[in-house]
């Protein structure tokens, strides 16, 4: 097993991510890049920016490990906003994810899925146009919003009305997934919150207030319009981006929990598990379940913060990793590789991969701090490669 080198000199981080391949040795890339090497605008390309998510990865990390593993076939239990999926579909390989929660796999399809874009484009300017007439023609009724709980509470009662209004015709068009998807990143823009809470608000902002971020008095948003106008545009380029790079290989989405789930044969995992007690990954987009009535599965959801992060939460929690593990191992080829990135320390991958019989091929450890610029010897991201020897 090999840890990798002391790397946090000053020589440049490595971008070449086309010239990676099967011979390439990772233990001598630099991955520490900082915001100039790889800047937010290169991590979020195309699709990769279509929604808000808290917890994903960087794009170019898998790039670099699918090039360097991955031969016909990739698969992330835990896919999240499905960078692994994308990342492998353009690479011409065939893809399969798996999700606890609807919104992701929802999020994932619209990333990965093939689109008639000129009908979308359509479809996203005709509903834009209908739910403002829509809305004003509510608002000269003064008809109240009609709803109670988590969107009256929420929502300026101008902003709901545009957000029901949008939702209420989704149902006449066929790519109804995208614009769910521009619903949601808009109704998470109106929410009447603070703009430094916007992953997990306390509570409802009505009132002006000293913003944090903006260092100024900000006032909470009252209408949903205009993000609906600008996220229309934004998903439209951003799918049409990815559509010049996007290959036929098949993806697969799951909904589902990832210990339970069959998944197809493939050679070559790449995935970042949940956290113990840190990120709850359906409480991240309630707005989106509340306005879109999404089905949920909570109490799967592995390392929920409900669920605390003592001893016998920390137990489960590994049991239940561990289960994803030996789950996706039943169809991995022999020889076949699994790359796990986690943050800090995560020594319990080495106990797990003995139990289930993997050999830790390689640990890469990436210093994160360089990005967000946080003092050094702070945060760390390691990449455990596990190889299936039989
Ligand atoms: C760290 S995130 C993955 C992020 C992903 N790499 C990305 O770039 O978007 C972990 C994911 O595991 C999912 N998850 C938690 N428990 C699960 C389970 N039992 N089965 C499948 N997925 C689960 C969460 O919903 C979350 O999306």
């Amino acid at each position: 097993m090999l840890m990798q080198a002391e790397l946090y000199g000053n020589d440049r981080a490595f971008t070449a991510f086309h010239t990676v391949g099967p011979e390439t040795d990772l233990q001598a890339l630099n991955l520490n890049w900082r915001e100039s090497d790889l800047p937010q605008r290169e991590r979020t390309k195309h699709v990769h920016g279509l929604h808000p998510y808290l917890g994903k990865f960087i794009p170019q990390l898998v790039e670099i490990f699918l090039r360097k593993y991955a031969r016909r076939a990739v698969v992330d239990p835990f896919a999240g906003s499905g960078t692994t999926l994308v990342e492998a579909n353009a690479l011409g390989l065939a893809a399969c994810g798996c999700d606890i929660s609807y919104f992701n796999c929802l999020l994932t399809r619209v990333k990965t899925g093939e689109h008639d874009l000129d009908l979308l484009e359509r479809e996203l300017k005709d509903i834009l146009v209908r739910a403002e007439l829509r809305a004003f023609a509510a608002r000269a009724r003064r008809a109240e919003p009609g709803v109670t709980g988590y969107l009256a509470e929420w929502y300026a009662p101008e902003a709901l009305i545009e957000l029901l209004a949008y939702r209420e015709l989704i149902p006449g068009y066929r790519h109804r997934e995208v614009l769910q998807v521009v619903l949601s990143r808009a109704a998470r823009s109106a929410r009447l919150t603070t703009h430094f809470e916007l992953d997990f608000p306390k509570e409802p902002q009505r009132e002006p207030y000293y913003c944090r971020k903006h260092h100024r008095v900000c006032r909470p948003t009252t209408r949903a319009l205009p993000f609906l106008r600008r996220y229309t545009y934004d998903t439209l380029a951003r799918l049409r981006e990815f559509a010049a790079v996007r290959t036929g290989a098949p993806v697969e989405v799951f909904w589902g929990d990832a210990r339970e789930v069959r998944f197809p044969a493939h050679d070559t995992v790449v995935t970042s598990p949940p956290y113990l007690g840190l990120i709850d990954y359906h409480e991240q987009h309630r707005y989106a379940y509340e306005l879109l009535g999404l089905p949920e599965l909570r109490d799967k959801e592995i390392g929920r913060p409900e669920k605390g992060n003592g001893a016998r939460a920390a137990r489960e929690y590994y049991e239940g990793i561990k289960a994803v593990f030996a789950n996706v191992a039943r169809s991995l080829e022999p020889g076949g590789h699994v790359v796990i990135v986690v943050h800090d320390r995560g020594e319990m991958y080495f106990e797990m991969a003995r139990e289930l019989g993997f050999a830790v091929e390689a640990v890469l450890e990436r210093h994160v701090n360089r990005r967000t610029g946080r003092r050094s010897g702070e945060f760390f991201e390691r990449v455990y490669v596990w190889k299936k020897e039989r």
